[in-house]
């Protein structure tokens, strides 16, 4: 069969990561988090005391970081060299540094060509009894990374359901306190990051999955169906 690659992109909190992995393991393909990469690199930047700032400076050092990206739907991990960051990737200090790492062109486009070369890797040399392809999440992979992917989702979710999933997600509750606490850093990081990537409304021929109304195992068949449709 050819290689399957399903491109999906949304905001946070929209439940991509756990639904595109449960995807893949579905499909049995690979799973790249391309949000892990920026993470990543940001957590190298933050840890090397670069100023987040200067753009020239975070593109060099970006571009000398060695990332790792394990591709194992259950399990997916991330490494900076020999340093495994996988949970690390995940803390406060980073999700607040990350959009302006992010947001640095020259730190794209190095990342976009790793991306890239991940891809290619998973349709052409697919591990050991694994389907060749890829499901690949993240904000610009429908537009940018993989506009040619034969599978492409938007995966969407009202702001206030977003925002609830997100302090349940991290704080273990969404009761109104949690809910107030994680608001600003949800709606605010989407606000500057849709000013680098364009990831809330669905581009041409992309097809939107709307999750609010929908349970975890709702929002995977659905996902599942675009796939079914689309080959
Ligand atoms: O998806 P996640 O929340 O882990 O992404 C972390 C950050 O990485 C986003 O807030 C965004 O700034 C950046 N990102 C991006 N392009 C992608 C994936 C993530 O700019 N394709």
């Amino acid at each position: 069969a050819a290689p399957l690659v399903v491109a999906v992109d949304g905001p946070s909190g929209s439940g991509k990561s756990s639904v595109c992995r449960a995807v893949a393991r579905h499909l049995g393909t690979a799973y790249l988090d391309t949000g892990a990469m920026y993470r990543a690199a940001t957590w190298s930047c933050l840890r090397a005391g670069v100023d987040l700032t200067d753009a020239a400076a975070v593109a060099a050092h970006v571009r000398a970081v060695v990332l790792a990206m394990g591709t194992d739907p259950a399990g997916a991990t991330t490494a900076v060299g020999d340093v495994d960051v996988t949970d690390a990737v995940r803390g406060a200090e980073v999700t607040a540094a990350v959009s302006a790492v992010a947001s640095v062109p020259a730190v794209r486009a190095d990342l976009i060509l790793r991306q890239r070369a991940l891809i290619d890797a998973a349709c052409r040399t697919p591990q050991p009894g694994r389907r060749a392809g890829v499901v690949v999440e993240g904000r610009d992979i429908t537009t940018v990374v993989a506009p040619q992917a034969p599978v492409r989702v938007l995966l969407t979710a009202r702001e206030e359901v977003r925002v609830a999933r997100r302090a349940q997600q991290d704080l273990g509750t969404a009761d109104a306190a949690a809910v107030a606490s994680v608001r600003d850093g949800v709606v605010q990081r989407d606000l500057v990051d849709s000013r680098t990537t364009d990831f809330l409304a669905a581009a041409d021929g992309v097809i939107t999955v709307d999750s609010s109304d929908l349970d975890f195992e709702g929002t995977v068949e659905a996902v599942l169906a675009v796939v079914g449709r689309a080959t």
